[in-house]
């Protein structure tokens, strides 16, 4: 149940330290995110966060001047990193879950970025919020896919904002919670395609990312979703 708001939230800082092991350099970041002791789904990070937001830290160089739009982004580990890594970063969650807007707006304010826009955007609705949004390089969406009730909505949202920004990305992470779940006919349906990137391919084939216990023992999967090749050219949305 959403809190009315009344309250004052319980918040921990975690804190993140991303490094630059391969290089060898002591380039690093840290990064402080406000945790609310609450056990709704966008109160804290997630496994996935972590390894999409080690991913973005390992794209660093590519993401600089980038614009990039966090889909249902809770506590925006991954949105937070890629501000801090030089893209232009717009933060979204449910539009019927203030508590989590007001989360991307604090882990934004812990990290000292003032210029990232939060919003409250829907899946699978096409809202004006969406429709107005800038031109977009990279979407990101970590564990979006939790419940297969809303996989499409997620799926249909992607579909759109990839056929209107030609050369468009989504970079999602998934945690693999059953067998019989899977987003791959989902996916053929709406024309899109999905390359896997092996974790040891950016060092998050560990149990403990980041200076934290995530993601622990959870499997977790990280993908790029792109338009089908046949049908890129194709922006009728
Ligand atoms: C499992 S949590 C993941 C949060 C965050 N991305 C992470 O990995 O730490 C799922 C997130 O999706 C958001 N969400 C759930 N249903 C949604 C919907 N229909 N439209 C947009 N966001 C939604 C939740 O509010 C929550 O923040």
């Amino acid at each position: 149940m959403e809190q009315s708001g009344a309250e004052t939230p319980s918040i921990a800082y975690k804190v993140f330290t991303f490094e630059d092991k391969k290089e060898n350099t002591q380039e690093s970041l840290s990064v402080s995110i406000p945790e609310v002791l609450d056990p709704q789904y966008g109160m804290y990070v997630w496994p996935c966060a972590v390894v999409l937001a080690q991913y973005l830290w390992t794209c660093r160089e590519e993401l600089r001047g980038k614009t990039v739009l966090e889909l249902g982004a809770g506590v925006s580990l991954p949105g937070v990193v890629a501000a801090k890594c030089g893209a232009q970063v717009i933060l979204s969650d449910s539009s019927n879950k203030p508590l989590c807007l007001e989360n991307c707006r604090r882990s934004c304010e812990a990290n000292s970025l003032s210029n990232v826009p939060v919003f409250g955007l829907t899946w699978g609705e096409i809202s004006p919020n969406l429709v107005l949004l800038p031109k977009l390089d990279i979407i990101l969406g970590s564990d979006v896919f939790y419940d297969p009730e809303d996989f499409e909505d997620v799926i249909v949202t992607a579909a759109f904002l990839l056929r209107r920004n030609p050369g468009a990305q989504f970079w999602i992470t998934y945690q693999v919670r059953s067998a019989d779940w899977s987003i791959e006919a989902l996916l053929q349906r709406w024309k899109l395609i999905c390359v896997e990137v092996q974790l040891d391919q950016f060092d998050a084939d560990q149990s403990e990312l980041a200076g934290s216990t995530l993601p622990g023992c959870h499997s977790v999967q990280m993908m790029i979703i792109t338009p089908r090749t046949e049908d890129a050219r194709w922006s009728g949305i």
